[in-house]
């Protein structure tokens, strides 16, 4: 059968179909337990939590659900140089961002405090809980992390939005790898090359990958039904990860107005840009990305930018200025039809059980 694959194996899972975790507070441990109840593998994404709340999240899901689930983080959560920025650095960010603080007639914001780290602390509670699976992007642990983990049972699943990234994964140790292609929405996991130039295509990198590393290959980016997957399954990944769909339905802990948009006409519009957190992330193409297109190198490192537009998008949302609000989301959604998780779920795994079945006459 097509889903008795490697990766369904090793994760312990009916069905190799992966619910993607968002971070920034978007996942929701009622959309994890609904996927792993249905014989998928449901993700929680946890990079801005503190370790008591991942810990508090950890035994919710096991509550919800006596699948297997996946927590994720970033290995890498900071590019500013001691955690800050010059006060000319910030300055200049100011200006830039000075006109929207004004058209929503709020307050520019003070620098922000010197962000350290989260990653050492919340991996050990990873260490400790033992989910049965463990996701990360922007990079891999350690190898005395990785070592851990094999050795508590706990499986380990890295992104990489390049060749060269999965390569560097698999050498690492990493049980299984996500082909991250640059249509997914969110960030860009890339950590070996800058994220502009690691823009590869799902299907692209998928293939590159299977030819070149021996540990299962999940597909990422450009994937919401069952033709998705089987095109994917055809092209070796031994499972898809699934996320833009998953994030427009009821059980994700995205806002009303942002799985409205997503399902909406809005939504065949995409970018790439850092003006959000700092880091590149693809979402719905909005005024401000469109805007500060070229402005970049006045944008700051992630993830103080992130602290400061916060500002702004609260009061976007507040007034209801959808313009300047980052709703992220991937290429694929134009193809959206589900609202609800555990439809979407029966849904693709009927529409891949019938192309498979088809195959057979
Ligand atoms: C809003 C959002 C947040 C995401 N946050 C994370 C994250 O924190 N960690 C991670 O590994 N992947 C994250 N992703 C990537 C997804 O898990 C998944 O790989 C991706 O969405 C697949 O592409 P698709 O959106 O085309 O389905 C995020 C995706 C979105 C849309």
């Amino acid at each position: 059968m097509w889903y008795q694959t490697k990766a369904a194996e090793i994760l312990g899972i009916q069905y190799p179909i992966l619910q993607g975790p968002f971070g920034g507070n978007l996942s929701s441990v009622e959309l994890v337990a609904t996927v792993s109840n249905l014989g998928g593998l449901g993700g929680f994404g946890a990079y801005t939590l503190s370790p008591q709340e991942i810990l508090q999240v950890n035994q919710q899901i096991r509550l919800a659900t006596d699948k297997p689930y996946n927590i994720n983080l970033w290995v890498s959560d900071t590019d500013a140089v001691d955690g800050t920025v010059s006060d000319e650095q910030f300055n200049r960010a100011q200006q830039l961002f000075k006109p929207y603080f004004e058209e929503l007639g709020i307050e520019l914001p003070g620098k922000p405090e010197p962000f350290k780290s989260r990653f050492e602390n919340q991996v050990e509670v990873i260490l400790h809980q033992r989910p049965p699976v463990f996701s990360f992007m922007f990079g891999s642990p350690s190898a005395d992390i990785l070592e851990q983990c094999h050795r508590l049972g706990i499986v380990t699943v890295g992104a990489a939005t390049t060749l060269d990234e999965a390569i560097v994964l698999e050498a690492a140790g990493v049980d299984m790898i996500i082909a991250s292609g640059f249509e997914g929405g969110g960030h860009r996991p890339s950590f070996l090359a800058s994220a502009e130039t690691s823009t590869i295509g799902t299907f692209v990198l998928l293939q590159l990958t299977r030819e070149k590393v021996k540990v299962p290959v999940i597909a990422a980016g450009g994937i919401a039904n069952g033709k998705g997957v089987a095109a994917a399954l055809a092209l070796g990944a031994d499972a898809v990860q699934i996320g833009t769909a998953f994030l427009a339905t009821a059980e994700s802990n995205a806002t009303a107005i942002h799985k409205q948009m997503l399902l909406s006409d809005a939504a065949k519009y995409t970018t790439l840009s850092r003006a959000y957190t700092g880091r590149l992330g693809r979402g719905i193409t909005s005024r401000i990305a469109k805007d500060l297109v070229s402005l970049e190198k006045d944008f700051l490192p992630f993830p103080l930018q992130t602290s400061f537009m916060s500002h702004l998008r609260k009061a976007a949302m507040a007034s209801e200025k959808w313009d300047m609000v980052l709703f992220w989301g991937g290429q694929i959604a134009p193809v959206l039809k589900h609202t609800k998780a555990a439809e979407l779920m029966r849904a693709i795994l009927e529409e891949t059980n019938s192309y498979f079945d088809n195959l057979k006459i």
